[in-house]
């Protein structure tokens, strides 16, 4: 094999596409979702009920309701904090769309603050900056799994008496200042996307202290419906709709997954741990490659490994990822900035150029693979094709 990048005319590093994330199932877990449907109930039954029991003891908190997806766990969260038309919600543009859609689905306004270039995410400076009379709500977002500025964030939630839904989907099974990411106020949402840090095929989660708020939340979740009104005793079949619910409900089979799954969270965070170490060690002295910040007081549970392709490594970010691709591995950015898509745009007002620290760091963001079915092949494969990439620019 030559040192010429396949994108150049070189061989490709590997003759298989490596993906930047996916699930990891064994026949256990296999079993587990095959079992659930034995069961009486394979809408949702005990076994969610066991999931969430087993979701609340591991981020400990008093209340974790299983929904359907991160995005749904979100705009659940969005509804039990009362956001509504006329509020302004304040969160990152580097961030997922479902992130935003918290506000956007109960009619609030989602507002744009930017981001602290070393963390990438929101930075309580900028949201002070945004916060006017009408703001109801933060909406921060735990980048990649590493925590966002909690202190910060909390100490301007106190100062307006804002709700804080922090979006957590990244980093189930961390902790920071020797707690667990997910268990600060108000609520935090989890996914369990197939590439999150464990999976149940769709999937999410929102956990909380506040009794009132888990009650709202179940509701919604099932239709707003009670299922036992007052007066009604002897009238058993009687159900009462509250407002505007959904059915956001998961089913027995995807908690049986999920429950396996939580079985192997010290097995995935320890695999995901020592790729991270082989790429900070590999990556460290590549001129122009900026490796993931490290956080302190915490131990994160990361679901990616994002770098920065910056000046001095050769090429620019796009050839990077083309040539990437073309070595069959599988890169991919984590995200276009939320002002800069057609519907923030048209909607909110929002142009390119809003937020300058977010756009410097997206320019030359990477996520490289990371799942915990990588084998030491495939690590290294990653390591040569950047350095081969690198090499070829240098000149
Ligand atoms: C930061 C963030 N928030 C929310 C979501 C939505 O989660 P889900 O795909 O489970 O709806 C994702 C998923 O990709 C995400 O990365």
């Amino acid at each position: 094999m030559t040192d010429t990048p396949a994108r150049y005319g070189g061989d490709p590093i590997r003759t298989e596409v490596l993906g930047y994330g996916g699930q990891s199932i064994t026949e256990r877990d296999k079993k587990a979702a095959a079992e659930a449907l034995e069961g009486d109930y394979i809408t949702r039954g005990p076994t969610v009920e066991a999931f969430e029991e087993r979701v609340a003891d591991v981020v400990g908190v008093e209340h974790a309701i299983a929904t359907t997806s991160g995005t749904t766990a979100l705009h659940l969260a969005g509804r039990a904090a009362g956001f509504d038309e006329g509020d302004e919600v304040i969160t990152t543009p580097l961030t997922f769309a479902s992130t935003a859609h918290t506000a956007t689905y109960t009619g609030a306004d989602p507002v744009f603050a930017d981001i602290e270039r070393e963390r990438r995410t929101l930075d309580p400076e900028a949201v002070r900056e945004q916060i006017t009379e009408d703001t109801a709500g933060l909406l921060p977002m735990h980048y990649g799994g590493h925590p966002a500025n909690i202190k910060g964030l909390l100490d301007v939630a106190d100062d307006h008496d804002l709700t804080v839904i922090w979006d957590a989907c990244h980093g189930f099974g961390g902790t920071w200042n020797g707690e667990r990411l997910g268990a600060q106020r108000d609520m935090s949402i989890f996914s369990f996307h197939p590439v999150k840090n464990i999976t149940t095929g769709e999937g999410g989660m929102v956990v909380t202290d506040d009794d009132d708020t888990a009650e709202r939340l179940r509701r919604l979740r099932s239709f707003d419906m009670d299922y036992d009104p007052d007066g009604h005793e002897d009238e058993p079949w009687y159900q009462v709709v509250q407002g505007k619910g959904y059915n956001y409900n998961v089913t027995d089979m995807q908690a049986a997954l999920g429950l396996a799954q939580l079985d192997r969270l010290d097995e995935f965070k320890n695999r995901r741990d020592e790729i991270i170490y082989h790429y900070d060690n590999a990556l460290a002295d590549v001129p122009g490659l900026r490796t993931p910040p490290t956080a302190e007081n915490s131990d994160p549970f990361y679901h990616l490994y994002a770098v920065e392709i910056r000046d001095g490594f050769g090429c620019d970010r796009t050839e990077f990822v083309n040539a990437m691709h073309d070595e069959n591995i599988g890169v991919q950015v984590h995200y276009v900035p939320l002002h800069h898509h057609p519907f923030f745009q048209d909607k909110y007002g929002y142009e390119k150029g809003d937020f300058p620290v977010s756009e410097d760091v997206y320019d030359g963001l990477v996520s490289l693979p990371l799942f915990p079915e990588m084998d030491e092949t495939d690590v290294r494969n990653v390591v040569e094709a950047v350095k081969r990439i690198r090499q070829y620019h240098k000149q």
